[in-house]
Formats: C-alpha cells, structure tokens, sequence
C-alpha cells in the first residue's frame, strides 16, 4: 500500500507520543515528536538566557540553529548546534516554560518548516498540537487526541514520580496552564482540525487506542 501521513494532536499529557510512537511501528512508518522540538530549542534558549520576550535575540537565535532529530527506538533525540540535548528537554522548568517560548513566530515558523520537510516523503507518524491544522493539513489521516485533566495527570504522576518531586495537584495546575496558553496563543493554536477523528482515551487503554489509529490508517489505504 502507498504510504499516508498521520497527525495525532491533542493537549499535554493525553499520550499523543507513546501511540504515536507504538503506531509508527506497527506500520514501519518514522515518528517525528514536535513537541521535543519546542522543548529543545526552550532548553537551549534558557541555556542561553534568552527571554521569550526578547524577540530579536530569539529571532537570531532560532535562524543559526542546527536543529537534527534522530529516530529511535525508545526515544526521538534532539541535537542542536551538535549537542543532544535530549536528557534536558523533560525537565519541570523546561515544561513550565515551553508555552511561552512556542507562541513566537519565529520559532514556529523555523520548526513547522522542519516539520514538512520531515514528511514529505510520506509513512510518518507526527504528533503535537497544530499538526492536522497548520503543520500537515493534509495528512491523510488526522487524530485529535484527548482525555480529562485528571487522567493526563495522572499518567504524567506515573511518568515522573521517581525522577522529580512532585504532587498530582501540582500536575493538574501544570497541565491545565499549559493548555490554555496553547488552546489561547495568535499563531497555530492548539485545535482539533474539523477533519479530525476525535479520540477521547479517558476510559481507553494504550493498546485500544494505538489499535483504533492503526486500523484507520489501514483502512485509509
Ligand atoms: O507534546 P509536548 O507536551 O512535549 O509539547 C510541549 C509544548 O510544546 C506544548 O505544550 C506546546 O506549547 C508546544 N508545542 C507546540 N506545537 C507542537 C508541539 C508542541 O506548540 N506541534
């Protein structure tokens, strides 16, 4: 069968890159997660301390980057500038502060770019938040992926818990700060494109919600 393209979108913590990575599997296709970009070139510019409101030095910043990701098996790295800077990119201060640095233009329109270029080839699996809307309007395939804050939360405590210090409520706040400063900025906010499939996994395990995808993208085909 010809290859397609598959956009999984939805807000934090929902598991958009555990299926999205399980898919790309079950189908040989490659997994390229968005979000590890927004969080790199973030780590990168708080490195460099450079504010989120200091748009020139970020501007500059972001067009001599040398972003390169790498398919793995368990995780996707990022490389700028030649330094993997994947080990830092999961971080609370990177996550508290990534909205901030993905709402500015330059940064989405160097990264978007990126994206496509990633995808033009086809048999990729690509997940984030403005997927199905602006990076990849026409994938083949469009998930709009979902659960309750609690759940996402949740699933985020299990993720983290032996590695930092922290409270489920304090995951909650986190996760429902972050989406409303994605579903609220100018530029490629987070949305469900209308011709998405909408997939509430509240109630659904991995395996069901990684089937779901998969046998849509095979009856796409
Ligand atoms: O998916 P993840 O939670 O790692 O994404 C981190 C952040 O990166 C999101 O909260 C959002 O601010 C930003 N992001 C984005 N567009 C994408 C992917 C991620 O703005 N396509």
């Amino acid at each position: 069968a010809d290859k397609i393209n598959v956009a999984i979108d939805g807000p934090a913590g929902a598991g958009k890159s555990t299926v999205a990575r399980m898919v790309a599997q079950k189908l040989s296709y490659i997994y390229v997660d968005t979000g590890a970009m927004y969080r790199a070139v973030t780590w990168y510019m708080i490195r460099k301390d450079i504010m989120p409101e200091d748009h020139d030095n970020v501007l500059q910043t972001v067009r001599n980057m040398v972003i390169e990701l790498i398919p793995g098996e368990e995780v996707q790295k990022v490389i700028i500038n030649g330094e993997d800077v994947t080990p830092h990119i999961r971080s609370l201060q990177v996550s508290g502060m990534v909205s901030q640095y993905a709402k500015i233009e330059s940064i989405r329109t160097r990264l978007s770019q990126l994206q496509r270029e990633m995808a033009l080839g086809k048999g990729v699996v690509m997940d984030g938040r403005d997927i199905g809307t602006t990076v990849l309007p026409d994938a083949e395939v469009k998930i709009f992926m979902t659960a309750s804050v609690k759940e996402r939360a949740l699933r985020r405590y299990k993720e983290l818990k032996d590695a930092e210090q922290v409270t489920l409520e304090q995951l909650e706040n986190d996760i429902a700060q972050r989406d409303l400063l994605d579903q609220s900025r100018e530029i490629s906010p987070l949305r469900r494109a209308d011709d998405s499939i909408l997939l509430d996994t509240t109630s659904m395990d991995i395996v069901q919600v990684v089937e779901t995808i998969v046998s849509h993208c095979r009856s796409y085909a």
